[in-house]
């Protein structure tokens, strides 16, 4: 039997921040693993760049059934925090879109970073090794792993979400959980592209590519449901709808719901038709491709036959008005998402009603923690998942 103070499951964001951590602080670390790749979701993130934070992060931009809970780790490892290792270590980053930071050279240089703050905490990597079962006894927790059996006093769950199931995503953490009497809300993918019926699809399908800036929103009307809007780019795909707007509202979309799209933000385009009529010598359809891309703006007008071929001086107001709230409050409603396969996250995980805020260690039992993306906190897209993997593994870590 091996012996550590601390095994953590999961060598993902979460998992190898944490491990280093504690191990910096002088506990004995084994950090275990079950895929080939190292991290491979930090690889794929971010387009290969890594979004490893949100210089704007904070308790706002994170769902979650409690949504209070996560306020205590953020507050304590900020952004900066994040900023300062990377700064120490010669890694340069820039800023996109939004507060949205990137490395400049790739997402190896995070995992690199994570590896040496493993190294220097003397953490025991194992990788892949599978675990297949965990107990817990008086002499505190055994792992049976691929690697023979383990014992610790403390056990961290760091096994992530169900996103990607191909790179390893497992439900590990949930059915811990599950073990040990915690309550799991529904996983259910987050961040992804929205799927509707392939006929009623089947016009707009043709816009496939297509990408705009609009506002979407979602969520509104529901009892206890929480509202999300977004003013971010769209795009058409051949089954729906994606781009960063649809992956936003995706995380607050429930089933059945409908969703609601301006495709001309920032315009009140009622008034723009009706005053563009004064002596517009212009067609309706070209009047349209003047606030909209103009494919779109010709699918939109198909329907309506000869009307967009009509100068627009000679299109009546309540004609103008119809078509303007049909652009600006388009109501669809999706049949589904791209699923597991797509999603950039879970939303839903270990309920935190049963965990410490302060420590993320289990209210039911002591010396089992859960961190990152396993546990009910969801961030937007934006480098806020991450974030919240590198705060509650720090918070984690100094009860270890
Ligand atoms: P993570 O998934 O990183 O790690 C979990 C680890 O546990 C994995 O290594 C897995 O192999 C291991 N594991 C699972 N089951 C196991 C088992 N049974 N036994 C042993 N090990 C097991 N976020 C962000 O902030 N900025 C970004 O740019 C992106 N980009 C992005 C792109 C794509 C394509 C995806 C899929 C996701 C993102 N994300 C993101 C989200 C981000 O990657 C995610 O929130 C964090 O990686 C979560 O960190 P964790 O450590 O909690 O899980």
């Amino acid at each position: 039997m091996q012996v550590f103070d601390v095994v953590v499951v999961g060598a993902g964001a979460a998992g190898l921040f944490c491990a280093g951590v504690a191990g910096q602080r002088g506990a004995r670390v084994l950090l275990l693993d079950h895929a080939a790749k190292l991290a491979e979701k930090i690889r794929i993130s971010g387009g290969g760049r890594c979004n490893f934070t949100n210089r704007e992060a904070g308790p706002a931009n994170f769902l979650s059934d409690n949504p209070a809970f996560c306020r205590s780790a953020l507050a304590r490892f900020s952004p900066r925090d994040f900023i300062r290792l990377l700064d120490r270590d010669r890694i340069g980053w820039h800023e996109k879109h939004r507060g949205q930071l990137f490395c400049d050279e790739g997402s190896e240089e995070v995992i690199r970073l994570l590896l040496r703050e493993c190294e220097a905490g003397g953490v025991t990597l194992r990788q892949p090794c599978g675990v297949h079962a965990v107990r817990h006894g008086d002499a505190g927790f055994e792992l049976d792993t691929d690697a023979g059996p383990v014992r610790s006093a403390r056990l961290v769950i760091a096994s992530g979400g169900l996103s990607i199931p191909k790179i390893g995503a497992t439900d590990f953490g949930y059915r811990v959980a599950r073990q040990f009497g915690h309550r799991v809300i529904e996983p259910r993918p987050a961040l992804v592209p929205l799927t509707f019926d392939a006929a009623a699809w089947a016009p707009f399908a043709e816009l496939a590519g297509l990408s705009l800036e609009v506002r979407a929103s979602t969520g509104a009307g529901r009892v206890g449901g929480t509202r999300g809007e977004f003013l971010e780019d769209l795009l058409f795909t051949h089954r729906g709808l994606s781009g960063p707007a649809i992956l936003q509202i995706s995380s607050f979309w429930q089933p059945g719901a409908p969703i609601s799209l301006d495709l001309a933000p920032g315009i009140d385009l009622a008034a723009t038709l009706t005053g563009a009529k004064q002596g517009a010598r212009r067609q309706l359809d070209t009047e349209l491709a003047l606030h909209l891309p103009a494919r779109l703006a010709q699918r939109w007008l198909a329907p309506l036959g000869e009307l967009g071929r009509r100068p627009l001086a000679d299109v009546r107001d309540r004609d103008l008005q119809a078509l303007a709230t049909s652009l600006q409050r388009w109501q669809l409603t999706p049949t589904g998402t791209e699923g597991w396969r797509k999603a950039e996250v879970t939303i839903g995980g270990v309920d935190t009603r049963e965990l410490s805020s302060q420590t993320l260690e289990s209210r039911r039992l002591s010396g089992l923690h859960f961190i990152g993306e396993v546990v009910d906190v969801t961030g937007w897209l934006g480098g806020y998942n991450f974030q919240w993997a590198w705060a509650s593994a720090h918070a984690c870590a100094q009860a270890l």
